[in-house]
């Protein structure tokens, strides 16, 4: 059987994978269906390690609000920690790898130190090989949960207190949404808020539809009354973060993501409007206008294309030609003549030849992205490119993504380059990691700005100057607050 017959046939099992079924659905409040544990973390310590995307990023941050509600502190170091978490990433096979490697060192510390609990929790816990491997081989892990059931952290806390056993609990399908979860956000400027959870989209090389679940989004009330509260905590920057953001609303048949973008945009106080990630399809133009006419909403779309030859894209399920793609950034760029357009691209799909290959560095040429997160494929079990023949040996692999990145490299510098001797808006982040001296803010387009200025600007828009420009940095000078400019 080819391996197109073989898309054909999973389409056909999984139904329409370009639609969701239509639902009716209520949010459900954290604070009604939390079982009260009480302060069981007094005086003890956490850490939580976290692998993968923004989602997890943000998981962790939910779970650690959790934590410190039951008294639990903060700490960085393993050996004083009482509980130790790791919040995992099932995308590619090396972070698996990394976490499982991590764990069995930690064998040692849980020997000397029996009432430490270990927790095992994000994409790689709704892997059932993942859960047969902690049985057999890591049961010193205490608890594991799945990415669904992640407002049950307290109760299962509690649970592993007084249990030998591994508790495995990881439910198979999403349940509600839960609202009012408890967040410990670490940066007090910029916020990551949830408007829609799992994919329904089946990439043939992609775990996350069977480690997500299918698309459910917030309702929209709840996300705006999320945005407002960060404003009125003193945050500036939201994004707005989901696996496929422009199929926000979907599910709920009464408003699309344009929608949702307009009604955030209305929220004083938030200067700046993100949103990750946003895929080729559904990509309107409703959807373009809006991000153009919505004076927050950012000059920066991070829009996948994972491959600029057609076979593969086709094999890969993802919906859309490469002549498809380019059109839609014509059309971006026509509406938004200043955007910055960033992608995801994947080497080394099985089957794909060196022309193949090609095709993806011309695309990358004529849409000139201002830069790229670049994969080798990673074969997943239970996707359906596992299957599929003609694997690329690893050494071709590696040479076409070290082609790849030099090529994206040299584009990405040029665009610094451009930026040089002009004035940008920066909002400031805070002092640079590696210089306390220096102040660190990113334009809205993402590019990341050192430069000199007092520390009172942390949480302010400023004008900055270029005079400088690396690949991935910009070095420049305050010309003026946007503020003092205002006045
Ligand atoms: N192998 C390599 N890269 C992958 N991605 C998703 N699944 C795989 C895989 N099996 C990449 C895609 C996606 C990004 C988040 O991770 O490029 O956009
Ligand atoms: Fe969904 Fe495809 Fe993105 Fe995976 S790569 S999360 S399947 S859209």
């Amino acid at each position: 059987m080819s391996d197109l017959l073989q898309i054909e046939d999973l389409t056909q099992e999984s139904g329409d994978t370009h639609r969701p079924t239509l639902v009716e659905r209520e949010s459900v409040d954290y604070r009604a269906i939390a079982k009260h544990v009480g302060r069981i973390g007094e005086g003890k310590k956490y850490l939580i390690k976290t692998y993968g995307c923004q989602m997890n990023e943000h998981d962790s941050e939910i779970m650690a609000g959790m934590l410190e509600e039951m008294g639990y502190q903060p700490t960085s170091v393993n050996e004083e920690a009482d509980f130790i978490l790791f919040n995992t990433c099932a995308v590619r096979e090396n972070a698996e790898d990394k976490v499982f490697g991590e764990i069995g060192r930690l064998k040692p510390l849980k020997n000397r130190n029996p009432e430490l609990i270990l927790g095992l929790c994000g994409c790689m816990a709704q892997e059932e090989p993942v859960q047969q491997l902690v049985a057999k081989t890591y049961p010193h892990i205490d608890i594991v949960f799945g990415t669904h059931n992640i407002h049950q952290l307290p109760e299962l806390v509690e649970q592993a207190r007084n249990s030998q056993e591994t508790i495995f609990e990881v439910w198979e399908k999403a349940g509600d949404v839960v609202e009012n979860l408890p967040k410990l956000r670490k940066d007090g400027i910029r916020a990551w808020v949830n408007i829609q959870y799992g994919c329904n989209k089946y990439c043939t090389y992609c775990i996350v539809p069977y480690t997500r679940g299918r698309e459910r989004s917030r309702l929209m009330e709840d996300v705006v009354e999320e945005v407002k509260q960060l404003a009125a905590d003193g945050y500036k920057e939201i994004t707005l973060l989901g696996q496929n953001v422009n199929d926000y609303g979907l599910d709920l048949k009464a408003y699309d993501f344009a929608d949702l973008l307009a009604a955030v945009n209305k929220v004083e106080g938030i200067e700046r409007i993100r949103f990750t990630t946003s895929n080729p399809w559904n990509f309107s133009d409703k959807l373009i206008q809006t991000i153009a006419s919505c004076e927050k909403v950012v000059n920066h779309i991070h829009l996948p294309v994972q491959s600029g030859d057609n076979t593969i894209l086709r094999r890969m399920n993802r919906g859309y030609t490469r002549e498809y793609y380019l059109d839609l950034v014509a059309r971006i760029r026509r509406a938004i003549p200043d955007v910055s357009l960033t992608t995801d691209i994947i080497v080394g799909f099985p089957g794909e030849t060196e022309e193949q290959f090609r095709e993806t560095l011309s695309l990358v040429e004529q849409v000139r992205f201002d830069g790229a997160y670049t994969f080798i494929y990673s074969p997943r079990k239970g996707t359906p490119a596992i299957r599929f023949r003609e694997q690329v040996s690893e050494e071709d692999k590696k040479r076409r993504l070290q082609e790849l990145i030099e090529l994206q490299n040299g584009i990405t510098r040029e665009f610094s380059e451009s930026m040089k001797n002009q004035t940008f808006d920066v909002l400031v982040e805070g002092e640079s990691k590696t210089n306390s001296d220096v102040l660190q803010g990113r334009t809205t387009t993402n590019k990341i700005v050192l430069f000199r200025g007092p520390k009172e600007l942390i949480g302010r828009i400023v004008k900055i100057h270029v005079t400088e420009a690396q690949t991935w940095y910009l070095r420049g000078e305050l010309v003026s607050t946007q503020h003092e400019l205002a006045v």
